[in-house]
């Protein structure tokens, strides 16, 4: 359709029908065979007539080409001007093929390998039928006891949040929406989401528009300039007003600043909870709010069908509003090319040559790897040798359920498990006990009742569990070397997953207790969405392999690696704590007046823990040792145009193979506001043969320097800077050099 025949579709439409392109709802209703229920079913709650059904814009969560179709038939054949539904879907870490979740994604530090699992994920959903997915997450994250950190992908970091963001989206749009294999991106979740207090899900978030602006800006901005077609907000107030209905956030900073022409859409039911919050005192105030500050989708709430059409009657404003609303969503539509073919590129023969296609799949399981972050390895007992006896024990080692808690619709029942796999590799004789399960049943009942879902019993539990130690000893007795597989539950990560306890479980620990008895190498490979408190156990384990929830192709990607032939090189995103109190932990902080150092009282301190995280940002080993030698800078003094070349020298001392990210940091001594003790500036992920050495360079240029002064202006300052260069963001080589402008 062209512009004007849209402009023109518009012009014909009632009030009614414009509201109801801004309103969107769960897709299976118009799949029910009986459409009372759509009076009487779940749409009861948001107390929408048939008629209002029948008007809206969009619906979420409805994939599979059989299924889109039939909703969209059902939709169009009761609509008047037969505009075709939008669906929109949470397709996190992929659709059939499971990827690894967000926060591992992350840690592969290659945007080449982001963008290849994106683009598999978005023809996968293309021709599955949906046009819009809720991704990427972009929420700086700090605090591990947050749920939602397994979707954060560029973890602590600003910089790393603006790359991914960019890459993803443009992964997911392409060069045009409606070419197969290409959907819209919605960026989520404006803003400041990650930064809950706490890491209580839903929390407040209070916080100066200077760090706001410096770190959590950044990534919603990368990806607007990369062209979303679309902005989520999120649930939370910032500074007192909530997201959904601030006005300064959405009309001042998104579009009016960063010049976001597209869609905003509303969380789930975030409108009607601003009434919740205590800002919006009834619905029709809560309707006013949002589309004043420029919602344009409300999602899963009944506010705008039931209260924006008398608005609109009252003020001609706000009829005004609705119009530019209608006219992006409509423009939307069309970029996707649903006027013309309103179910898009859903296609079920293609569903059935592409999905899970086992090309797509080996190259998943390729990503994967890259994901990995090798903790510990004492001793060098990674990689496995063949030769040895292994005893595979833990409630990880044959379980399909490492996909992530947002992967519903993933298909895990061709998830091999890391006991199929070994079976593969090494005959049936494998040594295998299971030795404990992921959660007592008490943890899991209170998982089940939170989702109304009844609670289970489990009788004799305690003899239970103490006979699964039992057999895991006597197997890990026959054995060589312990290879653990253990984690979280992955519904212990997610959304509405905030936990004060981020230790292993209880039960996991004492497994490890006891087989450390045993005085055998432990090898232990970690499954969860957030980082770890390891404290207890760390120092009983020879070696940690962080491998997240890896998804579909994670079993074979794990055994490849615990035997050598790939290597880990995956960096972390996150600092992990010492210890929950830590929390929020993170590398780019500022160094108070006080820093930790000795064994001094007065100073920035806790009693019984280091201040350290126990393992910092950018932290990963490899089968390689690379030893950084000689930093050089090209010059020590720079002026506005110029630039500086930092210069390393890393030598691969080993005889494996292996990728290699190395970090480059800044520090700006003395500014006008205080700086962080470092910031990530830049980074390559590079490949290294066996003792190859190379020289890697780093331009700093005036960019890199600036940042939100007192008077919130983006500037660089003359004076004295640091610069690091290292494997990690702890063990660095560094140099100074003075900035003149
Ligand atoms: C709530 C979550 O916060 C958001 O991330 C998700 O996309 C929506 N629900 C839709 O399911």
């Amino acid at each position: 359709m062209k512009h004007k025949e849209i402009v023109e579709l518009l012009s014909e439409m009632t009030i009614e029908e414009k509201i109801g392109q801004m309103v969107q709802i769960s897709g299976d209703i118009f799949l029910s065979e009986d459409t009372s229920r759509i009076l009487t079913g779940p749409l009861h709650d948001l107390h929408l007539s048939k008629e209002k059904v029948y008007h809206v814009g969009s619906v979420l969560n409805i994939v599979g080409a059989e299924r889109v179709k039939k909703v969209q038939d059902e939709y169009l054949s009761k609509s008047r001007l037969k505009i075709p539904l939008l669906f929109m879907d949470d397709i996190i870490n992929g659709y059939k093929i499971a990827f690894p979740i967000p926060i591992a994604q992350g840690c592969s530090w290659n945007t080449k390998a982001i963008k290849e699992m994106t683009k598999i994920s978005a023809m996968e959903s293309s021709i599955a039928g949906a046009n819009v997915n809720f991704s990427p997450m972009v929420d700086l994250s700090r605090d591990a006891r947050w749920g939602r950190m397994m979707e954060s992908i560029g973890g602590e970091d600003p910089l790393l949040g603006e790359i991914y963001a960019k890459t993803i989206v443009k992964a997911y749009q392409g060069k045009n929406l409606s070419d197969i294999g290409k959907i819209a991106s919605c960026v989520k979740h404006i803003a400041a989401y990650g930064a809950v207090e706490a890491g209580r899900d839903y929390n407040t978030v209070d916080m100066s528009e200077r760090e706001f602006r410096q770190y959590y800006l950044p990534p919603y901005k990368a990806a607007i300039e990369a062209g979303a077609e679309m902005l989520m907000t999120s649930f939370n107030i910032l500074n007192g007003i909530p997201s959904t209905v601030n006005k300064w956030l959405i009309q001042e900073v998104i579009r009016k600043e960063l010049g976001f022409k597209g869609i905003v859409i509303s969380d789930y039911g975030a409108i009607k909870e601003t009434i919740t919050h205590g800002y919006s005192a009834n619905e029709t105030e809560a309707a006013k709010n949002a589309i004043n500050a420029g919602v344009d989708i409300d999602m899963m709430s009944s506010i705008y069908a039931n209260h924006l059409k008398d608005l609109c009657l009252e003020n001609q404003e706000i009829e005004k509003k609705v119009n530019e609303s209608v006219l992006r969503i409509l423009t939307l539509k069309n970029k996707l090319g649903l006027f013309e073919n309103p179910y898009g590129n859903a296609n079920q023969t293609k569903e059935k040559i592409y999905l899970m296609n086992s090309s797509n799949l080996e190259k998943a399981k390729k990503l994967t790897q890259e994901t990995f972050v090798l903790l510990k390895n004492k001793n060098h007992v990674l990689p496995l040798e063949k030769n040895k006896k292994i005893a595979l024990i833990g409630p990880y080692i044959d379980n399909i359920g490492i996909t992530g808690s947002w992967s519903m619709f993933s298909d895990r029942t061709k998830n091999g498990t890391i006991l199929d796999i070994f079976k593969e590799k090494m005959g049936s004789q494998v040594l295998y006990a299971k030795g404990c399960e992921i959660l007592r049943q008490e943890e899991i009942n209170k998982i089940l009742s939170a989702d109304g879902l009844p609670t289970v019993h489990v009788e004799n539990e305690a003899q239970r569990e103490q006979d699964m130690i039992v057999s895991a000893i006597q197997t890990a007795k026959k054995a060589d070397i312990i290879l653990l597989a253990l984690g979280e539950h992955y519904r212990q990560s997610g959304e509405a997953c905030s936990r004060s306890n981020i230790a292993l479980p209880e039960n996991q620990i004492q497994l490890i207790n006891e087989l450390y008895i045993l005085s055998k190498p432990i090898v232990l490979i970690l499954f969860n969405g957030r980082p770890i408190e390891l404290n207890k156990i760390e120092e009983k384990l020879d070696a940690i392999l962080e491998v997240w929830f890896p998804g579909t192709t994670g079993a074979k990607a794990i055994v490849e690696m615990l035997f050598g032939e790939e290597n880990p090189s995956g960096k972390l995103t996150m600092s992990f704590p010492q210890n929950v109190g830590q929390c929020p932990v993170y590398y780019n902080h500022y160094n108070t007046g006080r820093p930790h150092h000795d064994n001094l009282r007065y100073v920035s301190r806790y009693q019984d823990i280091p201040t350290e995280s126990l393992y910092p940002f950018g932290y990963g080993l490899s089968y390689c040792d690379f030893k950084y030698t000689q930093i050089h800078l090209n010059k020590h003094k720079m002026r506005k145009n110029e630039t500086i070349t930092v210069t390393v020298k890393i030598e691969n001392q080993s005889d494996y193979a292996g990728y290699e990210v190395i970090q480059l940091y800044i520090q700006d001594l003395y500014g006008s506001v205080v700086r962080p003790v470092k910031e990530l500036k830049a980074f390559k992920k590079e490949y290294f043969k066996p003792h190859e050495i190379k020289y890697i360079h780093f331009d700093i240029d005036l960019p890199m320097l600036k940042f939100w002064n007192e008077k919130l202006e983006f500037v660089a300052e003359s004076g004295e800077f640091k610069v690091f260069v290292g494997g990690d963001s702890v063990n660095v080589l560094e140099d100074r050099f003075e900035l003149w402008i």
